[in-house]
């Protein structure tokens, strides 16, 4: 037995937080690029205050390309910890730029060495289904298969089902498939570290998600799926030749079946993530006035402890002496 350890969610959750105040801004204007900078300087700054010896694991891309939160940078003040960390301050800049719901503000953290680095690959085909299915699908057998499984092992139909699918072009085939067979579908335009979330989770209207979508955004659901409980089975899914030659001379094996305890080892896994744009599963940043009101929610892989926190935050005090600006 142990006495209840440091849980890093709830420090991580104030760096969503901070990310998510400073892009709700940019709700709806058509600007990702600014956005999505307001979010990651916000974050940044509010990770100075972390006693972890961070590493990005899962960045916003190579150090020349992305001026802050690049793989590699150095997170927090050295002291404490030492953690892999993975990170998106806007996951769906789209639907931050377009005012479309389910924009989020996402940062996990693992032990160092505990998070898969998947280099150049930036697209996987992913199977995400919630507990009581788990175990009970594979990744290339027939949608229908699939579908008819999950929905036995929720005691649903299948026409019950709702499937959450990417709305892209690469998923027309897919699309065809799971209306032959029945189920319902949603579909997003982007956003599926939430199509993960909602799959996992029993509140959600989602039953399961399935589609290709991103490496970075796999890893991170795979924190949270360490928490939420389910699974997801994925598969590197290089959608362009020059993406393909890179994850191979990189290492990473295009033909393996890949699971969450692939994607991030163990149990200590600490994920938080802070509602932008509002939907349907965490509600946005909503400014009050004086202040806003931010919703999110942090999870620790060991105890599966899930937390819902609502924050008020009072510009009164906090533009006093915030280093970041959030007030307009
Ligand atoms: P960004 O926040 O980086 O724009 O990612 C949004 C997203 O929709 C992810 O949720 C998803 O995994 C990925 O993009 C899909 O990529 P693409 O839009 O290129 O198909």
């Amino acid at each position: 037995m142990e006495a209840p350890q440091r849980n890093l969610a709830l420090d991580l959750v104030r760096t969503t937080e901070a990310a998510a105040l400073a892009s709700g801004r940019w709700l709806g204007k058509g600007d990702k690029e600014n956005g999505d900078q307001a979010a990651v300087e916000a974050m940044r700054v509010s990770f100075k205050a972390l006693d972890i010896d961070g590493t990005v694991i899962i960045g916003e891309g190579e150090k020349d390309n992305a001026p802050m939160l690049y793989n590699g940078e150095k997170l927090g003040n050295g002291k404490g910890l030492k953690v892999d960390i993975a990170v998106d301050p806007v996951e769906g800049t789209n639907l931050l730029a377009t005012g479309r719901p389910n924009a989020i503000a996402v940062v996990s953290a693992a032990p160092a060495g505990a998070m898969l680095d998947p280099g150049p690959s930036y697209y996987m085909k992913k199977l995400v289904v919630p507990a009581p299915a788990k175990g009970v699908v594979e990744l290339d057998a027939p949608v229908m298969e699939n579908l008819t499984k999950v929905a036995a092992a929720l005691s649903k139909d299948v026409t019950d089902l709702v499937v959450f699918v990417l709305d892209k072009p690469r998923h027309q085939g897919l699309i065809r498939e799971i209306r032959a067979a029945g189920a319902r579908i949603q579909l997003h335009t982007d956003g599926d570290v939430a199509g993960a979330l909602m799959a996992v989770n029993p509140d959600c209207e989602v039953d399961l998600m399935m589609g290709t979508g991103g490496t970075p955004e796999g890893v991170l659901a795979a924190c949270a799926i360490k928490a939420l409980g389910g699974e997801m089975l994925s598969r590197f899914d290089p959608q362009l030749e020059t993406e393909r030659t890179a994850v191979t001379e990189f290492g990473l094996d295009l033909k393996e079946t890949l699971t969450v305890d692939d994607l991030v080892k163990g149990d200590d896994v600490y994920f938080a993530a802070t509602g932008i744009s509002g939907g349907t599963f965490i509600p946005g940043v909503r400014y009050t006035g004086t202040g806003a009101i931010t919703h999110s929610m942090c999870m620790r892989g060991k105890t599966g402890t899930v937390r819902f926190i609502e924050s008020r935050h009072n510009w009164d005090k906090l533009m006093s002496f915030s280093a970041v600006k959030y007030d307009s």
